[in-house]
């Protein structure tokens, strides 16, 4: 079979180390992809929301599946597209339908979703312009911190979390009167403030069956300590160890079965990943967010504890026939380390040459940020590489994580070395 992965980070580059395991794969094409998935499948210089040049590639190539890794293609409507095509509805697409793919592209429809369902989550009102005053007024009924969510995406940063009430309402104002974060914070969900410790829960479904994969648990703040500004990630481990059976036995049955019984019964067609953001308060768990994709660097973490043949599960995706799989999961740990471009999230520089990464063979060096470019492999965004490593537990796994992480090198390089801390 040939398939055609969409992205070209560090979750692209993990899916494609697993793709070309399976002995079901003739050819794997990545659009764009970057240096690391150049090294083990064919890179196509086609944008994700191009659907035009990606239906020719796909004509032309004899592709049998298309796997869209971010969420922007499936907000956009990718898998829609091939459906409303006589020449490519025959192709499996995994990921959802435009009107799926709103869980994650609308705050508001999956918050409604949520309430619908019985799955717990925050207490939210939305507003607009228009309804300005009753957020103020809303505002004043909680209790800080305030936590302000721009509806549409905002790349990550339109979520706001403040101590301060007059804050707050300068904030709110800011984002539905002066479009902040232009038409993404139109609406904005104010929501209740969750304490608690976060994880991440992923599903793969073909709308009616689901398995769940391996819980993980990401590092987003840029600094030691968990302090410093949001990033994508900068490290993951999996499993979680505060994640018992227990505790996963309340996720499946209060938030995971809701969850595709109310994409059923709300006709939601749905095939793909689903990423269940979660905050485990006391021993149980509430969704803070839904998104329609996997994580990027949990997924470094959690496909390669994955031991079926990946194609096997996409195939029975794309087929409605993911019950006659068992999913077997490693024993081991693995955890990631992120290292990133010295200034990210904020400005950074790209272009430096990477060096030392033939030295590593404890780990799996996957590329996020990387390009070849004249014979040399240099950095091409703010995650460039991510480091996973197996072990008998976390610590075991970070500490070759750790080690493997020095052999190799680029100007500018930082990395938290405190992943795990907290556990
Ligand atoms: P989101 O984009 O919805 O994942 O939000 C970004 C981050 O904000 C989350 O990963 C949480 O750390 C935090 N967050 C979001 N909603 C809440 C909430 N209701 N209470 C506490 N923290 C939250
Ligand atoms: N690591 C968080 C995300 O992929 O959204």
């Amino acid at each position: 079979m040939n398939i055609l992965l969409i992205g070209a980070g560090g979750r692209e580059h993990t899916l494609a180390w697993k793709i070309v395991q399976s002995p079901k794969l003739s050819n794997l094409y990545v659009a764009p992809g970057n240096a690391g998935t150049a090294l083990i499948a064919q890179n196509v210089n086609i944008a994700g929301d191009d659907f035009t040049s990606i239906k020719n590639f796909v004509l032309d190539n004899d592709v049998e599946m298309v796997i869209v890794g971010p969420e922007d293609p499936l907000v956009k409507g990718i898998h829609d597209f091939f459906i409303n095509d006589s020449e490519l509805a025959h192709i499996g697409v995994i990921g959802p339908q435009k009107l799926g793919a709103t869980l994650e592209g609308s705050k508001q429809f999956a918050k409604e979703f949520m309430m619908r369902h019985g799955v717990p989550t925050a207490a939210y009102e939305s507003f607009t312009a228009d309804t300005l005053h009753k957020g103020y007024t809303f505002l004043e009924s909680l209790k800080p911190p305030y936590v302000l969510k721009a509806d549409g995406l905002a790349a990550g940063k339109g979520v706001l979390i403040l101590n301060d009430i007059e804050e707050a309402k300068n904030q709110l104002k800011s984002m539905l009167v002066d479009q902040k974060f232009g038409q993404a914070s139109a609406t904005v969900v104010i929501e209740e403030f969750l304490d608690g410790i976060e994880l991440s829960c992923f599903v793969l479904t073909d709308g009616v069956n689901y398995k769940i994969l391996p819980e993980a648990k990401d590092y987003k703040r840029i600094g030691e300590g968990d302090t410093g500004l949001n990033t994508g990630g900068m490290g993951a481990i999996s499993p979680v160890p505060f994640a018992d059976a227990d505790f996963m036995h309340k996720v499946e049955e209060r938030i995971v079965k809701p969850t595709i019984n109310g994409l059923k019964k709300d006709n939601i067609p749905y095939r793909g990943f689903i990423f269940i953001g979660l905050i485990k308060i006391g021993n149980d768990p509430k969704v803070i967010e839904y998104n329609v994709r996997m994580g990027d660097p949990e997924t470094e973490v959690v496909v390669p504890r994955i031991k079926n043949d990946i194609v096997d599960l996409l195939i029975a995706v794309t087929k409605g026939t993911l019950n006659e799989i068992d999913l077997e999961i490693d024993d081991r740990s693995a955890a990631t380390v992120m290292s990133v471009s010295g200034g990210y999230p904020e400005a950074y520089e790209k272009g430096k040459e990477i060096t030392g990464l033939d030295k590593i063979t404890e780990s799996i060096p996957f590329h996020a940020g990387t390009l070849n470019k004249a014979g040399k492999t240099v950095t091409n965004g703010g995650r460039v590489i991510a480091i996973t490593s197996y072990g008998s537990n976390y610590n075991e796994a970070l500490n070759k994580s750790y080690k493997s992480t020095e052999l190799f090198s680029f100007e500018g390089k930082y990395y938290r070395k405190d992943i795990g801390f907290d556990l």
